[in-house]
């Protein structure tokens, strides 16, 4: 259950401060029992709702919700259409539907879906991503290639120099790159890319960019991640999420019109740049085979170039992961 007298009770705690069941219900024309089935809803979806007797419920921390206007005034730019959601089952999806049903204009690329949750939240390689309310950031945003799917070669990995390039503008040190397109901090991951396609045409083709940042994810959530992880809480940025999100959507476009143009080729130096396994012994998972090698950087394609037995070979699939060296 989450409707419109969710979405009002959630504005009304944002600020962090009690509001007492009386008080809700009164807003809201419906009953005590009725707001406890709503506050049971948001808690359901992630966020850290406490009560206290004689008082009412309270945020365990203070949210900032995602706003449409707001999040223009960082993005700066009047022609991209953004929408914000509260709960939908995956961001990426909410854009796959648009594109078949025609709601969104396919040849104005850009069009970008921010939600507060996910139920249905995904990663790569069928995993779950956790995608608790308001306490990260979940958007997919669209865009077409007229020159078709061979254009895209290396685009998730101009998405992650568009995500830590953001980050960097806005203060964040220490930031890596994980081939293809995760975001580490300080050797955690910070967030992850989805890159999927939608349609293919004779010559043009859709790709919906899915990404997800966590920002400050409650303890309640965190047992669930089966990886090291970071959110922008441990960077020490203190950032309201409008401007979060305006801010990597401004980067994220810019990178996608040069990329349009030049292709991969002139990202190279701005991976390596980032790139956090570069140098060291990994391993690449390929299905059943595993590969070893020295990460090198990557190809001019977007490719992982591993240095094996004094030659180089690159790969485009698999996940590379650290190799322990045995003395
Ligand atoms: C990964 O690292 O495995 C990729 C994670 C991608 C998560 C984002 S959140 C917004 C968009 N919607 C989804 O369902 N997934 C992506």
């Amino acid at each position: 259950m989450f409707n419109q007298t969710t979405h009002n009770i959630l504005v009304a705690l944002a600020d962090g401060q009690f509001c007492s069941g009386e008080q809700l219900g009164e807003q809201n024309n419906i009953s005590r029992a009725a707001i406890s089935k709503h506050i049971q809803a948001l808690q359901k979806l992630g966020l850290d709702i406490y009560s206290v007797t004689g008082k009412g419920y309270k945020l365990s921390q203070p949210i900032v919700l995602l706003n449409q206007h707001k999040i223009h005034e960082f993005l700066q730019r009047d022609n991209v259409n953004i929408e914000v959601k509260t709960v939908v089952e995956s961001t990426n999806d909410v854009i796959k539907q648009a594109l078949v049903s025609n709601t969104i204009s396919a040849t104005n690329s850009g069009t970008t879906i921010f939600s507060e949750a996910q139920t249905a939240g995904r990663g790569r390689r069928g995993k779950q991503w956790v995608s608790p309310l308001g306490a990260s950031l979940y958007f997919s945003t669209h865009w077409r290639f007229e020159q078709g799917i061979s254009a895209t070669m290396g685009l998730s990995l101009v998405v992650g120099i568009a995500i830590v390039e953001a980050l960097t503008q806005l203060g964040v040190d220490n930031l890596g790159l994980k081939w293809p397109n995760d975001i580490y901090y300080q050797g955690r991951k910070l967030g992850g890319i989805l890159v999927e396609l939608e349609g293919q045409g004779s010559d043009s083709c859709d790709i919906i960019i899915g990404a997800g940042i966590n920002v400050l994810l409650p303890p309640s959530v965190t047992k669930n991640i089966d990886q090291p992880f970071a959110d922008i809480n441990d960077t020490g940025l203190l950032v309201d999420r409008n401007q979060l999100a305006g801010t990597i959507l401004r980067h994220l476009i810019t990178l996608l019109q040069e990329f349009e143009q030049t292709g991969f080729a002139n990202f190279v130096d701005r991976w390596h740049k980032h790139d956090c396994f570069l140098g060291h012994p990994v391993q690449l998972h390929m299905g059943q085979r595993i590969i070893e090698g020295v990460a090198s950087g990557v190809d001019a394609q977007g490719g992982i170039v591993l240095a094996q037995d004094n030659q180089t070979h690159s790969y485009f699939g698999g996940e590379i992961s650290l190799r322990k060296l045995t003395s």
